[in-house]
């Protein structure tokens, strides 16, 4: 299995779809290790994991202990390090607390939200080795309301001139979250970079998703989510059986006990 590496994403770019989804714990990362170019240890593990009303609450040492135990349980895939908010508002703090991040945690990339305003941000931190990846569109960090982007000119002009100014700024790769689809197609076909569409369409260079949305354990599906099983109602239907069991003395039997 060879590491995944970001001069091999860059090479992705009009050639093969880029995969990433989420990870959080050290099962999901080891199953999406095996098929994912990209895991992303996002801080949407607030709301997911944690039940926090917003991903504003994520701490940076909640987010650095979940990411050393995707990257203790992962070989091949590029481990990105979302950074929580307030742990980037100037160039110093970004890289004071990145640094912090590669060292504990040896992940491969961190993840900032915003435009045009983080541009020098990312130059700093990418000019001292950190490698970045952008995030723009929707930004649940400094959003209130989670509402598809793009759908007014002004909107797409502001999101068109990020993308451009994030994509030179030395940011290896762009997080289009929530946007309309014709948004996307000219953002990918303008940057060299490529784009990781959540909610974006098909028109990306690649595609991510929360790993409990695709797996049918959130409580939430946006439309832009395809469920591809129902873990929610496995789950359910295991604990109802196994107290079923447990009050009618058929757990456990013989083949479960010791002599
Ligand atoms: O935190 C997260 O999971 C993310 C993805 C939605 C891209 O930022």
């Amino acid at each position: 299995m060879q590491k995944i590496t970001i001069k091999k994403i860059l090479g992705k770019k009009n050639i093969t779809p880029i995969t990433c989804l989420t990870a959080y714990s050290k099962s999901i990362a080891q199953i999406a290790d095996k098929y994912c170019d990209i895991i992303l240890v996002g801080d949407s593990l607030g709301m997911v994991l944690y039940g926090m009303k917003s991903t504003k609450e994520v701490k940076i040492d909640t987010m650095i202990l979940h990411c050393k135990t995707v990257k203790k349980f992962t070989k091949k895939s590029l481990i990105v390090f979302d950074m929580p908010y307030k742990t980037y508002q100037s160039k110093f703090i970004a890289y004071k607390n990145a640094k912090k991040v590669m060292n504990q945690t040896k992940c491969d990339a961190i993840k900032l939200e915003g435009g045009k305003e983080i541009v020098n941000t990312i130059k700093y931190l990418t000019r001292k080795g950190i490698p970045v990846m952008g995030h723009i569109g929707l930004l649940p960090q400094t959003s209130t309301i989670y509402k598809v982007k793009g759908k007014n000119n002004n909107q797409k002009k502001k999101i068109f001139e990020d993308a451009i100014a994030i994509s030179k700024s030395g940011a290896f790769a762009i997080v289009l979250e929530c946007i309309v689809q014709d948004l996307a197609k000219k953002i990918t076909e303008k940057i060299s970079i490529p784009t990781i569409g959540i909610g974006a369409s098909k028109h990306c260079d690649g595609q991510i998703l929360v790993s409990d949305d695709m797996l049918g354990l959130s409580d939430i599906s946006p439309k832009f989510v395809k469920q591809y099983s129902n873990l929610k109602i496995n789950i359910e239907n295991s604990i109802k059986n196994y107290v079923k069991d447990v009050r009618l003395k058929k757990f456990p039997t013989k083949k479960n006990a010791y002599n």
